[in-house]
């Protein structure tokens, strides 16, 4: 067992990612940051360092493979291993299918789904290193309802996060017994991403929510880091619907 634990987080710069990061720290995993914002992530830097973690920051897009392979030799040079890989990063993007392009199609994809092949297969050797590690993906609520009706269609969205949860699956028996791969799936969160929909209908979206109110990146990371951290022994393959039941939208 090593001394150090170590946790990698994907868009852990600001909203989710950044409350994950927080929530790792707080159960004593130094942190490794990987985000295409260099200035937010110098903030979450120190805040996880004013928490008396250690903390690597790499700029990067995640749907660059060969950049993951770099970012995982680095911080094995750096700290030999990996216990967690949190693949947080991700965007949303509003467009029907008849209007978007091929490319805005793939880069979707890419971001969202690929990005979670990219960092598991860069990642996995340095779990192995110590005989095993968690793995915990974002999907969405997406997956599971299509998006909002009367918001503009996420379709390629959608299709990404729900390729989570079947990539999810698979790895988890592939890759175990040693290491567990486990899904969430968040409905409205007040971030960047969330932030259009809640600001422009947040009273209206509460109401339809069981729990009377949108969710906050803590309500994610909490269930992350149960994930990750708490290490459950007899869970893997799983996703866990974070959304105070919404079932009307
Ligand atoms: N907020 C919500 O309502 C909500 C709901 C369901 C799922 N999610 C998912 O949660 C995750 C985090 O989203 P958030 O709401 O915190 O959004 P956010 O925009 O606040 O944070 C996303 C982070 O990922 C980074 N990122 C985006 N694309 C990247 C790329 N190509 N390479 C590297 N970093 C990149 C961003 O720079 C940012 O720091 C995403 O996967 C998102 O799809 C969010």
């Amino acid at each position: 067992m090593a001394d150090r634990k170590v946790a990698v987080v994907t868009g852990g710069a600001r909203g989710i990612g950044r409350g994950c990061a927080h929530a790792l720290a707080e159960r004593g995993f130094d942190l490794v940051l990987v985000d295409l914002l260099a200035p937010e992530m110098a903030r979450t830097k120190a805040e996880l360092e004013a928490m008396g973690r250690a903390c690597l920051t790499f700029e990067a897009d995640v749907a660059d493979h060969a950049r993951a392979k770099e970012i995982a030799a680095a911080v094995e040079a750096e700290w030999g291993h990996c216990d967690v890989l949190v693949n947080n990063a991700g965007k949303s993007n509003p467009r029907t299918i008849m209007e978007c392009p091929e490319e805005e199609f793939d880069r979707t994809i890419a971001i969202n789904l690929k990005s979670c092949f990219n960092y598991i297969q860069a990642f996995v050797p340095l779990m192995r290193k110590v005989g095993g590690g968690r793995i915990v993906s974002m999907s969405s609520l997406n997956a599971h309802t299509g998006g909002v009706t009367s918001a503009v269609s996420k379709f390629a969205y959608a299709s990404a996060k729900a390729g989570i949860l079947g990539m999810t699956r698979a790895l988890a028996k592939e890759l175990g017994p040693d290491i567990a791969v486990n899904a969430v799936c968040p409905g409205v969160i007040e971030t960047e991403i969330g932030n259009t929909l809640t600001r422009s209908r947040g009273a209206e979206l509460a109401k339809k929510i069981a729990l009377g109110r949108v969710g906050k990146p803590q309500d994610v990371a909490r269930v992350v880091a149960f994930l990750a951290a708490e290490q459950p022994s007899f869970i893997t393959g799983q996703h866990i619907v974070i959304d105070g039941f919404q079932w009307e939208i």
